[in-house]
């Protein structure tokens, strides 16, 4: 069955847009005010679709080819993207995303999926619902689309007309994202010039620009041979979808158009509310979209293939991405069973690798932190799992900022803890920054090649 086959099967029994209400509901907002709360969702059924079904199925057609190992996915943008990014914050954070691509595919030679944390990645959950300061107990920051993050009551408060601000700053983040990647910003002759920041000042910069030199030399040869960026839109344009955790099941709801999850491409299951029984499942395992489930530490082989089964009954290559986040010490002793449970239950599963989230820590200086050497050591892991039992490690999943940040100790900067405090920036979790960014793309294409 192909992924365009998938509406005629959706739903399944007993489902409907509201059916997650009659589940147990994780990490919801305690909305202060049913009236506002159902003004704003009445407003948002109300509104445009975001992203068009048929958009969806092109998505889960390509996650079908890293399904099937054919092809390797990244996904990647912000922990907690801000209402209050810029256009250029926007641009960037894009620009490190199609760098990590031109690298991924031309060092590793596999064909890309692109996706981004982008666009609708407002909704937070969180190992505590309350912070406390000195004496002052609030509400934890639950994203954007919910709460803002300063320290006061007010703000703390979750609002509901965020959830139509949240749209709002999706459709307007699409909207910049669509100009970028069609309108020839993204077009292959200006690889080089997206790296016009850290060309001469870092190695995974050099080493980026050596590429591009390489890259331009192809593109003269093909454009002497007659293809050229007119005549191939391939070269010319990037197909980049949206994702985000489909966290505040209100929006979500409000936001599903004809079986489709209309506010982003694709969706996926945080690790906090995976339960099979839970509102999360019941709401996604609903929906057309492509989807992700974030598999962490806990998870035992038999509630993974549980998973598969409820949210893939139909088998069909690309519907389901898992990603996998152990922790860099954890990830080659507790993935391998949960891959061969998998791949014994002859379900169709992308497996990417989320080597940010079980990999955090608080340093000296009392920041929260991730050690680049971590991140790279997971995904190693990750590599070696899959080998270990013949199954294609298809993507990293990593959250990352365009921003000069730091957040994240190590790679080629050789960031420090003392350096965190210069630039921590994150509304939630540290984020790689570009340098970071592409330096990693570089050591995932070495072990991409060095597996064939
Ligand atoms: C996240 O992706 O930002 C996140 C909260 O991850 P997880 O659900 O894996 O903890
Ligand atoms: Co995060």
């Amino acid at each position: 069955m192909s992924a365009g086959d998938l509406t005629l099967f959706a739903g399944g029994s007993g489902w409907s847009p509201s059916s997650w209400r009659a589940k147990p509901a994780l990490q919801q907002p305690a909305w202060p005010d049913e009236a506002e709360l159902e003004q704003a969702t009445k407003a948002l059924r109300d509104l445009p679709p975001l992203v068009f079904a048929g958009e969806a199925r092109s998505l889960m057609s390509h996650l079908g080819r890293v399904a099937n190992g054919e092809a390797f996915l990244l996904q990647a943008g912000d922990c907690a993207e801000s209402f209050d990014s810029s256009a250029d914050s926007i641009r960037d954070k894009l620009r490190v995303i199609l760098q990590m691509a031109i690298v991924l595919t031309y060092s590793g030679g596999v064909p890309l999926v692109k996706v981004g944390r982008i666009a609708g990645q407002f909704a937070k959950p969180r190992s505590s619902p309350t912070e406390t300061k000195g004496e002052v107990e609030l509400t934890s920051f639950l994203g954007h689309m919910v709460n803002d993050i300063g320290f006061s009551e007010a703000e703390r408060l979750p609002d509901p007309r965020r959830l139509l601000t949240a749209y709002h700053r999706a459709a307007s983040t699409l909207n910049l994202l669509r100009a970028f990647t069609r309108g020839g910003y993204a077009d292959l002759s200006r690889v080089a010039s997206w790296n016009r920041e850290f060309v001469a000042t870092s190695p995974a910069g050099r080493r980026y620009s050596q590429m591009a030199d390489e890259i331009d030399r192809a593109l003269q040869f093909m454009t002497a041979c007659g293809v050229t960026t007119a005549n191939t839109p391939q070269l010319h344009e990037v197909e980049f979808y949206t994702s985000h955790e489909a966290l505040a099941l209100d929006y979500e709801e409000a936001l599903t158009r004809e079986g489709y999850d209309c506010s982003a491409h694709m969706l996926w299951i945080g690790e906090r509310t995976r339960q099979l029984d839970g509102a999360h499942v019941e709401f996604l395992r609903g929906v057309c979209n492509p989807l992700g489930c974030k598999i962490g530490p806990t998870a035992t082989a038999d509630e993974v293939v549980a998973l598969c089964e409820l949210l893939n009954p139909q088998r069909i290559p690309g519907r389901l991405t898992l990603i996998t986040r152990m922790g860099a010490k954890k990830v080659e002793t507790l993935l391998p069973p949960l891959l061969r449970a998998v791949r014994d239950s002859g379900h169709p599963v992308a497996w990417a690798c989320d080597p940010m989230h079980g990999n955090t820590y608080t340093s000296t200086s009392g920041r929260k932190t991730r050690d680049f050497d971590d991140v790279l050591a997971e995904i190693g892991g990750f590599f070696a799992a899959h080998a270990a039992c013949g199954t294609w490690p298809g993507g990293v999943h990593v959250e990352l900022t365009g921003d000069a940040v730091t957040e994240c100790i190590g790679g080629a900067d050789k960031i420090i803890d003392a350096d965190l405090e210069r630039a921590f920036e994150t509304l939630c979790d540290p984020r790689l920054n570009g340098r970071q960014s592409v330096d990693l793309a570089f050591r995932v294409a070495e072990m991409l090649s060095d597996r064939s």
